[in-house]
C-alpha cells in the first residue's frame, strides 16, 4: 500500500494563533448587548498545548469558538498561520463536552467518517480509522455503538474521530468535565499521548486548575466580564506531572492561579 495520504498535509510549523484586539458583544436576552471578549489578545505557538482558565461566564468557550470560525468578532482579528479565520475550517478539530458521536454509527464508523472528505480508498480508510482507535487504546471495541461505550471511552473515540484527520489545531471545550476524576487521569495520559504523536496545536478550555497544569506548556488565566486574559503562566515541569505529587512548580501555580480566580472583578481590572 504506497497510497499517500492525504490528511498528513502539515508540518510540525504549523498550527499558529495569533488572537489581536478581539472583541464579541452577544444580544442580550431582555435587550442591550454583553461583551463576552473584549479586546483580548493572545498568541499560541505552533505545536504548543495552550489552557484556557476562567471562571464560568468569562468568554472561554466564546474564545475557543470564534478560533473555531464559529462566531464572529465585533473588532480584531484571529489568524491561522497568518490567515485570517473567517469560517469554519476543516484543519481545525473539535471535541466538546458533549460526546457529538454519531449514535448509529460504531467507533470505527465515526472515525471513518471524518476520513471521508479525504480522497481514501475504502480499505485504506478502514486501516486509519483502526490505526487511530488502537492509539486511544479502544482495540477490540471498534464495533461497539456509542451507547455501549463509558463516558471515558467515547471521548476517546472523539479524540481518535478528530486526530485522524491530522488538524493543525486541536479545540477541546471541557472535554473531561463529566468524567470521574479516575477516569480523567487516564485521559489526560491518552491525550498528551496523542498530541505527542501528532503534534497539532491544542487550545484546552477548563475550569480545573490542576488540570491545566498537568497539561499545558502555558496556561492563559481569563478575568470575567467582560472576558479577556489577566495573565499567562508558562509551565517548564516535565511531563508526566501528578497532581497527588506535584512540584514546587506545580504548587506555586497552583495557589497563584486560584489566588487570581479568588480576586474580586474589579481588582483584575
Ligand atoms: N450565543 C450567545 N448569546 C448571548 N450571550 C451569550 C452567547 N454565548 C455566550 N454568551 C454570554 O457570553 C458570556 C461568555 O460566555 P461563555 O464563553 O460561554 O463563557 P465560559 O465558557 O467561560 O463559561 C456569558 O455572559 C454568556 O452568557
Ligand atoms: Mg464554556
Amino acid at each position: 500500500m504506497m497510497k499517500s495520504y492525504t490528511a498528513t498535509a502539515h508540518g510540525p510549523e504549523a498550527g499558529r494563533i495569533d488572537v489581536e484586539g478581539y472583541s464579541i458583544e452577544f444580544k442580550a436576552p431582555k435587550g442591550g448587548t454583553i461583551q463576552a471578549l473584549a479586546n483580548t489578545n493572545l498568541t499560541i505557538e505552533a505545536g504548543s498545548f495552550v489552557s484556557l482558565i476562567g471562571p464560568s461566564g468569562c468568554g472561554k468557550s466564546t474564545l475557543l469558538n470564534a478560533v473555531g470560525g464559529f462566531l464572529q468578532g465585533t473588532t480584531g482579528t484571529i489568524k491561522l498561520d497568518g490567515i485570517e479565520v473567517d469560517g469554519i475550517n476543516p484543519e481545525v478539530g473539535v471535541v466538546f463536552q458533549q460526546y457529538a458521536l454519531f449514535p448509529w454509527f460504531s467507533a470505527l464508523g465515526n472515525v471513518e467518517f471524518s476520513l471521508k472528505r479525504f480522497n481514501l480508498g475504502k480499505q485504506e480508510r478502514r486501516e486509519r480509522a483502526m490505526a487511530a482507535l488502537k492509539e486511544v487504546g479502544l482495540e477490540g471495541r471498534e464495533h461497539n455503538f456509542p451507547g455501549q461505550l463509558s463516558g471515558g471511552m467515547r471521548q476517546r473515540v472523539a479524540l481518535a474521530r478528530t486526530f485522524v484527520s491530522e488538524p493543525k489545531v486541536l479545540l477541546m471545550d471541557e472535554p473531561f468535565g463529566a468524567l470521574d476524576a479516575q477516569t480523567r487521569i487516564v485521559m489526560h495520559e491518552i491525550l498528551l499521548q496523542v498530541w505527542e504523536a501528532h503534534r497539532a496545536t491544542v487550545l484546552f478550555v477548563t475550569h480545573d486548575v490542576d488540570e491545566a497544569l498537568i497539561l499545558s506548556d502555558r496556561a492563559h488565566i481569563m478575568s470575567s466580564a467582560p472576558g479577556r486574559i489577566i495573565e499567562t503562566i508558562e509551565i517548564t515541569t516535565e511531563r508526566p506531572r501528578r497532581a497527588e505529587a506535584a512540584t514546587e512548580e506545580f504548587m506555586n501555580n497552583r495557589n497563584h492561579i486560584i489566588g487570581l480566580l479568588r480576586k474580586p472583578e474589579l481588582e483584575t481590572h
